[in-house]
């Protein structure tokens, strides 16, 4: 799903800004046409979720409505108008002009509407109803009520439109799709790119890459809708986490004299594979140092912040962070593009967090896992950062889970056999998913929630379980997840839980166990920053306060402590 862009064949205009909003508590506003626009609204913006920016009202779910008029930008005979969502948390329903031009389930990636032919040229009214209510049969599901809202994972339901909706426009008969592959030989970088163009004939393709000294042009005729075509870069520069090198490739598409159609993407030229339970990037092994994460800040709660996007990466920088887990869910195209351009490398998971497997909803949830997997493929496949997919965080493991995931693992390889395969899975759980991943990711918490202060000990559970893991599946491991809750300013000798000194000595000392096995290629400390949960008697203050940073990202003493480690 190419990312709209402006030259001359293609236009976009951000609706971002303040849009009319209004709770819907009595869920009338289907049934009194909302959709043609309604009045007692107040202004909400855009993007950002709803549960903070008013007084009250905190922990309504939905569903809620969004509406805001635009006149038409362009008039292009030629070309499609299309609506585009980054996205939205969780069920969404669309109208423009009162009639429904689509809905979208699943609140972390983005989709589109073509309204060509529903556009006006004066006021156009975009109706929005937005529904984060939680359902055992969505994905991420609801839980039991051990706490409030009902979620069965640990982070805060936010709700609302949560990434910039673009009014954007391409040719009606153009490029539709690229997906850029990259291999290495030697010293020359190839790069495979496949178009999908819609409705060409007597056309023709034509690729300039340029970068570093280096300008490649190549030109071929367009035969059908798919076309394969191969670039070979002598002497190339590499992208890796020291020098994220990215080339520019321009795509156009030719009829005649005329360009009718044209698409510039970022290429950085690597290659990321499992071999010998190392992790090659460019065929040399990589440790992972870094984090799990949220997209999480007051306020704006899970909206996109451009702001926040560069602390963080700011602070990784900082603290020798080289990766992340978009842990759990996929995060911001605007984040992608960025770990790209600063060389980050990310395991990207879809939003399969707290799946229990009932016989009543396993069905709906395998769905969705696969609508899931295929959106965020079609959106992330062209990063140089992207290194894995995640197909879930702790699965509550089970028989069915085992085909479940057999079923997801094979659909990931079909849609993309360039990046290995994961899943999550949580401590001491029959890891029968496992034999599907080409690494394994492990989350353990000896010395918080089981053997609570006992870190030595903690680290010998960890050690064997780990030594145990491997004789069984002889694949690579990354702790994905390990940390301990910390009230910052909190102090104590000897260290105790809750104090930055125990999460200090818990995270310098699991890290000690990671880097005594050679089959372990990673370190994910949970969480980069605290962030904010759902109200229960394990989170003091509605918090998950493991971060080495504060929610408003000031460093705890774990920070230094890492540093100290992570730049060595
Ligand atoms: C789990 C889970 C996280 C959660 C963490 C914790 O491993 O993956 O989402 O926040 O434990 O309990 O802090």
């Amino acid at each position: 799903m190419l990312y709209p862009q402006r030259n001359k064949f293609r236009h976009y205009i951000d609706l971002s800004g303040f849009w009319d909003f209004r709770f819907d508590p009595d869920d009338k506003g289907v049934g009194e046409n909302w959709r043609t626009g309604f009045n007692n609204s107040c202004p909400i913006a855009v993007p950002a979720s709803w549960n903070d920016q008013f007084a009250d009202d905190r922990d309504f779910l939905g569903p809620a409505w969004y509406q805001i008029k635009f006149k038409k930008p362009w008039d292009r005979e030629n070309g499609k108008t299309l609506i585009r969502f980054g996205s939205v948390n969780y069920l969404s329903d669309v109208w423009l002009n009162g009639e429904l031009i689509g809905r979208h389930e699943g609140g972390h990636l983005p989709f589109e509407f073509d309204i060509s032919n529903k556009i006006v040229s004066e006021d156009n009214l975009l109706v929005v109803r937005v529904d984060g209510r939680l359902s055992d049969k969505h994905v991420p599901p609801s839980g039991t009520p051990m706490n409030y809202p009902q979620t069965n994972f640990d982070f805060y339901p936010f709700c609302g439109i949560h990434r910039p909706v673009l009014l954007h426009t391409i040719p009606k008969k153009g490029l539709r799709d690229i997906t850029v592959q990259t291999s290495i030989k030697d010293t020359t970088g190839i790069i495979d790119v496949t178009l999908e163009t819609n409705g060409l004939n007597e056309a023709y393709t034509t690729l300039t890459l340029k970068g570093f000294g280096t300008e490649i042009i190549d030109t071929s005729k367009i035969e059908n809708d798919i076309q394969k075509m191969a670039l070979e870069v002598n002497g190339a520069k590499f992208w890796n986490t020291e020098s994220p090198n990215l080339y520019d490739l321009t795509v156009d598409i030719v009829k005649g004299d005329f360009i009718i159609d044209s698409y510039s993407l970022k290429v950085g030229i690597r290659t990321i594979e499992v071999k010998d339970d190392k992790l090659l990037l460019n065929s040399k092994p990589i440790y992972l140092t870094g984090f799990g994460r949220h997209e999480d800040f007051p306020i704006t709660g899970r909206g996109y912040v451009p702001a926040l996007i560069i602390k963080d990466y700011s602070l990784m920088k900082w603290i020798g962070a080289n990766s992340f887990r978009t842990s759990h869910y996929p995060y911001s195209e605007q984040m992608m593009d960025l770990a790209d351009r600063l060389g980050f490398l990310v395991i990207d998971e879809i939003p399969a967090v707290g799946l229990t497997f009932g016989k009543n909803v396993i069905e709906r949830q395998l769905e969705l896992c696969h609508q899931y997997i295929e959106e965020l493929i079609k959106r992330d496949k062209n990063h140089p950062s992207v290194i894995m997919w995640s197909l879930a965080n702790e699965p509550h493991s089970s028989l069915k889970s085992k085909e479940f995931f057999k079923e997801l693992y094979n659909k990931t390889r079909a849609l993309d056999n360039t990046r290995p395969i994961t899943i999550v899975h949580m401590m001491a759980v029959k890891d029968k998913a496992f034999e599907f991943c080409d690494v394994l990711c492990i989350n353990r918490y000896y010395g918080w929630y089981m053997q609570p202060g006992k870190i030595d000990e903690a680290c010998e559970i960890l050690s064997k379980e780990m030594d145990k893991l491997y004789e069984k599946h002889r694949k690579p491991i990354i702790l994905s997840e390990f940390g301990a809750d910390t009230i910052p300013g909190w102090h104590s000798q000897p260290p105790e839980m809750f104090s930055e000194e125990y999460q200090t000595e818990f995270l310098r000392k699991y890290i000690g166990v990671c880097r005594s096995k050679p089959y372990v290629i990673g370190e994910h400390v949970w969480n980069l920053c605290d962030f904010k949960t759902s109200q229960g008697i394990m989170r003091m203050g509605s918090m998950n306060h493991k971060g080495v940073f504060t929610r408003d990202r000031r460093p705890k003493m774990a920070a230094h402590m890492l540093c100290k480690i992570w730049k060595k």
